[in-house]
């Protein structure tokens, strides 16, 4: 794998993200869905681009505050994610955005290490938030 760059979802983006969706923990958006967030004004979503779709990161832009709706890799521990963090970072606060609000189920807990090491704050708790009955822990991210 290449270092990939990162840049705007487009439509033709949209089958491989919709594939990379279905990981576990990952938030299974269909084509469409997709599509319908691409394009949106008040979303962020990006993909890593080294040919093919690496992974892809989106999120919503709401008052001031940027919430996370989906962050997936391909191939884990490669920094693809991390990447993809430090550019929504960026867009976020080029949008004003003040802070980056997510959940992340209990059992997730690669994520919850990637967001950890990304200085993401623990700031609650949502009790059987999932499907599957696991909570959601809340955590905020500052821009600054
Ligand atoms: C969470 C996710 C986006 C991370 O992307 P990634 O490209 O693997 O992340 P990076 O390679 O940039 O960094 C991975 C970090 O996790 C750490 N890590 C690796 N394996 C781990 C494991 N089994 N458990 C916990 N942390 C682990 C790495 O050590 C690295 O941290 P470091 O800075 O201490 O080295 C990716 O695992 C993913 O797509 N998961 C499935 C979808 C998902 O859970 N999305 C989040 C929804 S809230």
């Amino acid at each position: 794998m290449s270092v990939p760059v990162v840049r705007p979802a487009r439509s033709f983006d949209m089958g491989e993200i919709e594939a990379l969706a279905r990981r576990p923990f990952a938030a299974a958006w269909s084509r469409q869905a997709c599509a319908d967030e691409a394009e949106r004004t008040d979303s962020i979503f990006l993909v890593a681009d080294d040919g093919a779709v690496r992974g892809y990161v989106l999120a919503r832009v709401f008052e001031g505050e940027s919430q996370l709706l989906d962050l997936a890799v391909v191939e884990d521990g490669r920094g693809v994610g991390r990447t993809l963090w430090s550019a929504l970072a960026q867009a976020a606060r080029g949008r004003g955005c003040r802070k980056i609000t997510l959940e992340v189920s209990e059992k997730n807990s690669r994520a919850q290490h990637f967001y950890r090491r990304a200085v993401a704050k623990v700031v609650g708790r949502r009790p059987k938030f999932y499907n599957d009955g696991s909570d959601a822990i809340l955590m905020d991210f500052p821009l600054a």
